[in-house]
């Protein structure tokens, strides 16, 4: 027989053993529920199991005179399983229509969950897109710690979007977890006078017609959703270059121009500087957001440009840029592992401060054991409540503990290890989970064998012991 025709005759065999090879037999495939939350061990339904998103592109109106948003959320991912039906984390707004693969499908809302089921089953290892459209007035959400994350409006009408830990499901629908990181496309219409701005670089900025102008952002490295932001406003924008040749952008409400004119200038320094101490700037472009004062209660490390509250000190610049590589680039694998974030974040400042002719972290460092405010006014607080490695609960991520005693925690490696040791840890860790996420047995295990030093007394008393530490 001819090869051809003993292929015509095998075919319909060669379909059902390739069938069963991929878990389905003939059309149908024999997928399951996607889990409804990843068991983040603080946020248990944040996130959604059984796919990983390779791309966000959001297609966004919105109008301050009304509040209203309309979007259209195009969410490319890929199957870790055979799924039946998957979740979206979204809370409010609401859902007009969803389409997997080009096709309508259905879906139910219960609390923050969007359930979607495709008309036919998605294959294991499968990429499919998901398309929702949606629209309503975007509500604040409020933090397990009382504080307001997700969509919040400044007194003047200017909006703004902040997503730490769960606040981007207020805007956009998504795995909302930090281990599933993706690239994004935000693009964003506004009425004539508004400027919208977003993470990454400004591909275009055009008039759309009817009195509007489009917006388009594209953020080209992986990114953990509770960075995204959107900011709409009448900011003044400027732009610039470190003297490496990253691309800065920064947006300030006009009330506070003057505030932050100086230490706005700064950030490209900042940058160059935080690059020759982490190593590499991990992103195409850095910049600012400064909201007018009183708009939200703190300020967030929103990938490529931070959000302020207001004009911001040069300390909190040196933090919020320094989590570019440190929560941004190298992101928690779990909100418990939020002193990786906040503890590097404020050491950053401390390194700062001793190379700007300000204490040393040594000094620093001691005035926190003594509770000495006369040098940082937060070694008064409660530092020592509990380890850093395990807050008490998801109220409690962000209090001092993982920030100061976080910081302590590096300050007592680099005392073991000495200077040389400790820089290069520090970069190394940057630079081998760049674009990646960690947990805090990565890092303790990376710093050992890094650095070759024993520092499991560091990590007994001052990451997971209870109790206040005294000095060593
Ligand atoms: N990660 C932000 C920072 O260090 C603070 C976020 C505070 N959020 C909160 N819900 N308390 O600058
Ligand atoms: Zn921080």
């Amino acid at each position: 027989m001819e090869l051809r025709a003993l292929l015509r005759s095998a075919a319909p065999v060669l379909a059902v053993l390739a069938a069963l090879a991929t878990g389905c037999t003939g059309a149908t495939v024999q997928g399951r529920p996607g889990a409804s939350g990843l068991r983040d061990p603080y946020f248990p339904r944040a996130g959604n199991g059984g796919y990983e998103v390779e791309h966000y592109a959001l297609d966004l109106a919105y109008d301050p005179a009304d509040g209203v948003l309309h979007g259209t959320a195009v969410i490319t991912a890929r199957a870790g399983q055979g799924l039946s039906s998957f979740n979206l984390d979204f809370s409010g707004l609401k859902v007009e229509g969803v389409e997997v693969q080009g096709a309508r499908a259905r879906y139910n809302r219960t609390g923050s969950e969007l359930t979607v089921r495709p008309v036919r089953d998605l294959r294991k290892g499968e990429v499919f897109r998901t398309r929702v459209d949606y629209s309503g007035r975007p509500k604040p959400l409020v933090d397990p710690d009382g504080s307001k994350e997700g969509w919040i409006t400044a007194e003047g009408g200017d909006v703004v979007a902040v997503g730490e830990p769960v606040g981007s499901m207020g805007w956009f629908p998504g795995n909302h977890h930090p281990s599933d990181k993706a690239t994004y496309d935000i693009t964003v219409t506004v009425p004539a006078g508004y400027e919208a701005v977003s993470n990454g670089e400004l591909l275009s900025r055009r008039e759309a017609g009817g009195g509007r102008t489009e917006f388009a952002w594209r953020s080209a490295e992986p990114m953990a959703s509770y960075l995204a932001t959107l900011a709409v406003g009448k900011f003044r924008v400027s732009t610039g270059r470190t003297a490496s040749g990253v691309s800065v952008y920064q947006a300030v409400a006009p009330g506070e121009e003057e505030a932050a004119r100086a230490v706005l200038a700064r950030v490209p320094e900042v940058v160059e500087w935080e690059s020759a101490t982490f190593g590499p700037y991990p992103f195409g472009t850095a910049g600012s957001i400064v909201m007018p004062a009183g708009t939200l209660g703190y300020a967030l490390e929103t990938q490529t440009k931070p959000v302020y509250p207001g004009a911001p000190g040069e300390e909190l610049v040196v933090h919020e840029l320094a989590h570019q590589w440190f929560g941004n680039s190298v992101s928690p694998e779990s909100w418990k592992d939020m002193w990786l974030n906040e503890g590097f974040a404020t050491y950053a400042e401390w390194l700062w401060a001793e190379s700007h002719g300000g204490v040393s972290a040594q000094r620093r460092f001691e005035a926190f054991l003594a509770g000495d405010t006369s040098v940082d006014e937060n070694a008064g607080g409660d530092w020592a409540a509990f380890p850093p490695a395990a807050p008490p609960g998801a109220a409690r991520i962000s209090d001092d503990p993982v920030y100061y005693r976080g910081a302590m925690v590096l300050h007592r490696i680099r005392q073991e290890v000495g200077d040389a040791k400790f820089f290069d840890l520090l970069r190394g860790w940057a630079a081998d989970h760049r674009y990646g996420n960690a947990s805090t047995a990565e890092f303790t295990a990376y710093a050992q064998r890094r650095t070759g030093a024993d520092l499991k007394k560091v990590w007994d008393v001052w990451l997971y012991g209870q109790g206040r530490p005294k000095a060593g």
